[in-house]
């Protein structure tokens, strides 16, 4: 069994919110109102599945096992990834600020900082932590930590939230649909 096939699954969802918030951005840019519901819809995603969930499951189940096999990889990736949730954190507070004032110019900055930091954390995860982990965790350590993932699951009531969360993902990318490529000639 692979504990990183779940987290790797999650970030796919969480790179086709960061695809909405890029375009809900673009939009800022280009003189848009705030779309308010949008943006509520946004924090509900991030508040909810990326630190409620997702990045609750690292720091509590992977960082720390990983921070364990060598001074250099807890002051190194372990402390760069950390930070970097504590970073989304504070850009989903400043956010939420900017929805709440309705400052179009201010949200689509913070959702095109938000989006680049999750393209680029979630590429660092996939490409070099995850499987690092996967090389340095003893097949005990890789059980507990699926273990620990579930009971992350438990606590959020599983099947109503990701319902919820689904629902949110769905309702953002048709509120702010990509561009369909032009036709070809
Ligand atoms: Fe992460
Ligand atoms: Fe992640």
């Amino acid at each position: 069994m692979d504990p990183f096939a779940d987290q790797r699954h999650e970030h796919d969802v969480i790179l086709r919110v960061a695809a909405v918030m890029a375009r809900l951005a673009e939009r800022a840019e280009a003189g848009a109102p705030v779309d308010a519901a949008a943006l509520r819809l946004v924090d509900t995603f991030l508040a909810g599945f990326v630190h409620g969930c997702h990045h609750r499951k690292e720091e509590q189940a992977l960082f720390p096992v990983l921070a364990t096999k060598g001074a250099q990889i807890k002051a190194g990736p372990v402390r760069v990834l950390s930070g970097e949730h504590e970073a989304g954190h504070v850009l989903m507070e400043r956010l939420r600020d900017a929805g709440a004032r309705a400052d179009a110019t201010a949200a689509g900055k913070l959702l095109e900082t938000y989006a680049t930091l999750l393209r680029s954390h979630i590429a660092k995860e996939n490409e070099i932590i995850f499987p690092l982990a996967a090389a340095l965790l003893t097949p005990a350590e890789k059980e507990r930590m699926a273990e620990q993932f579930e009971a992350v699951e438990r606590e959020l009531d599983e099947h109503r939230f990701h319902r919820e969360m689904e629902t949110a993902v769905e309702r953002l990318e048709a509120a702010a649909p990509a561009t369909p490529p032009p036709a070809a000639p």
